[in-house]
């Protein structure tokens, strides 16, 4: 009935999620409000844990891709899940650590990491850094030989994959500001520099070919390409390449007619590519890792606010201003991404209208939607917008000086704050 498998309606009408009811989630901690469910985070963890289990003999890795959403709770989920984290910043890196997450399940991105952020990631003993240019690798051999440190490193490759297209293109997607291009040789290149490195050592190959993609092909052909990639540099350079990562990804389901491929299907295709592929190379097969982010952590969260104007304009629109806006759900005004809404004390009800969901920001693009099926919705009406668990809470901001929400858990039929509702007192915090 709705996109995301954990929501239903109850008895009274109410939108539930994880059985619990949102309009009493919406009065016991207010609105704007993101809900996540914990259960959905370890479901869809176990999805793409177990597949690898299942279809690559267990000798790879899951990497949360924190970016999607990030706080000390979902760290310790993931910790308990027994996966690993994919961190971009010294604030992802030190949310991990103050979320006593194993740091040797750390992967390090980022493509212009400052010196502060990798000194943190060697004194933290982060699991290893994906390295993005050549000046970071200078720079970490030097700052690895001041600490005496050895660090694991990766190479972010760009593997020249169409992502968007139906059937992979293999074109030049040079024009990427991540990653040593292997069209060029700069990739190889690169490769021999790190190779002769006296402290960091190269374990791996990363490659991450975009975000929301519903078809499995493109990432076939990548790892295909990366693959190739590691077969040379063991015959060129006698060097072996132990660990491939894939990246992140995999498209999941904003509205009903959304067919993403089921995760297990995409492990399982991509593991057969790699076990024959590496036969036909004759290469070991490596470790392999994936960065997931949105398909973890979108479908477990929802937003809950409550509706304030409502605004009929003859032969136009009609608006529903809800109390949040841009500063928590960046993602129609930057992407113009489709959300599902419904009126939560309504959701046993048909949806009659189609509106523009506003927010409160003085700025006309601030939607979270035009044109969206919903319940006739009123001033103190319950809205949910549905599996904005990632790149909603990671991606807001305090525009307007407009304190954040608070991120509530759920589980097993209890709520619990994650993170606390911002105030007018956070908003001064570092004013002088
Ligand atoms: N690994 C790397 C190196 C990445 O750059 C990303 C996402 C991921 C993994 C996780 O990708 P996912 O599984 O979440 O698609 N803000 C945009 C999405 C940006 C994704 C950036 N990188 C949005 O809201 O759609």
């Amino acid at each position: 009935m709705f996109v995301s498998e954990n929501l239903g309606v109850n008895e009274k009408g109410h939108l539930t999620v994880g059985g619990i009811d949102t309009v009493e989630l919406a009065a016991q901690y207010g609105t704007p409000l993101y809900v996540m469910d914990e259960q959905m985070v370890r479901k869809n963890l176990r999805r793409f844990h177990e597949s690898m289990q299942k279809y690559y003999n267990g000798r790879g890795y899951v990497h949360y891709a924190s970016k999607a959403f990030c706080c000390k709770e979902i760290c310790r989920i993931v910790a308990s899940e027994g996966d690993g984290l994919d961190a971009v910043s010294i604030g992802e890196l030190y949310t991990a650590v103050s979320a006593d997450f194993p740091m040797e399940k750390v992967g390090f991105h980022g493509n212009n990491k400052t010196d502060e952020e990798l000194r943190y990631a060697l004194e933290n003993g982060v699991g290893h850094i994906i390295v993005d240019n050549l000046p970071e690798l200078r720079r970490l051999e030097a700052l690895a030989e001041k600490m005496g440190k050895t660090p694991h490193i990766m190479f972010r490759i760009k593997p020249g994959i169409d992502a968007h297209t139906h059937k992979a293109v293999l074109t030049g997607q040079i024009d990427s500001k991540f990653g040593f291009a292997l069209e060029t040789g700069e990739a190889f290149e690169a490769v021999k520099e790190a190779v002769a490195c006296k402290f960091v050592k190269l374990v791996g190959l990363h490659c991450h070919i975009g975000s929301q993609i519903f078809d499995i092909d493109p990432f076939e052909a990548a790892a295909g390409v990366m693959l190739d990639f590691i077969a040379k540099i063991k015959n060129e350079l006698g060097y072996e390449v132990k660990g491939l990562n894939l990246g992140g990804g995999f498209g999941i389901k904003y509205l009903n007619e959304h067919d993403p491929a089921p995760f297990e299907e995409y492990l399982r295709r991509v593991s057969a590519v790699v076990e024959k592929k590496c036969a036909e190379l004759g290469i070991a097969q490596p470790e392999m890792y994936i960065e997931p982010g949105r398909s973890i952590a979108a479908p477990a969260g929802i937003t809950l606010y409550t509706v304030g104007a409502r605004k009929e304009i003859p032969g136009i629109r009609t608006y529903i201003s809800v109390d949040g806006g841009m500063p928590d759900n960046p993602r129609y005004i930057l992407y113009q991404s489709e959300y599902e809404a419904v009126v939560a004390n309504k959701a046993g009800e048909e949806r009659t209208e189609k509106v523009t969901i506003a927010g409160k920001c003085c700025e006309s693009g601030d939607l979270i939607g035009e044109n969206m099926p919903l319940q006739h919705a009123d001033s103190g009406d319950i809205l949910a917008v549905l599996a904005t668990g990632a790149y909603n809470y990671s991606m807001s901001s305090n525009y307007n000086r407009i304190p954040k929400p608070a991120v509530v858990f759920i589980n097993n039929g209890e709520s619990r704050v994650a993170v606390k509702r911002e105030t007018p007192e956070d908003i001064i915090r570092n004013d002088v």
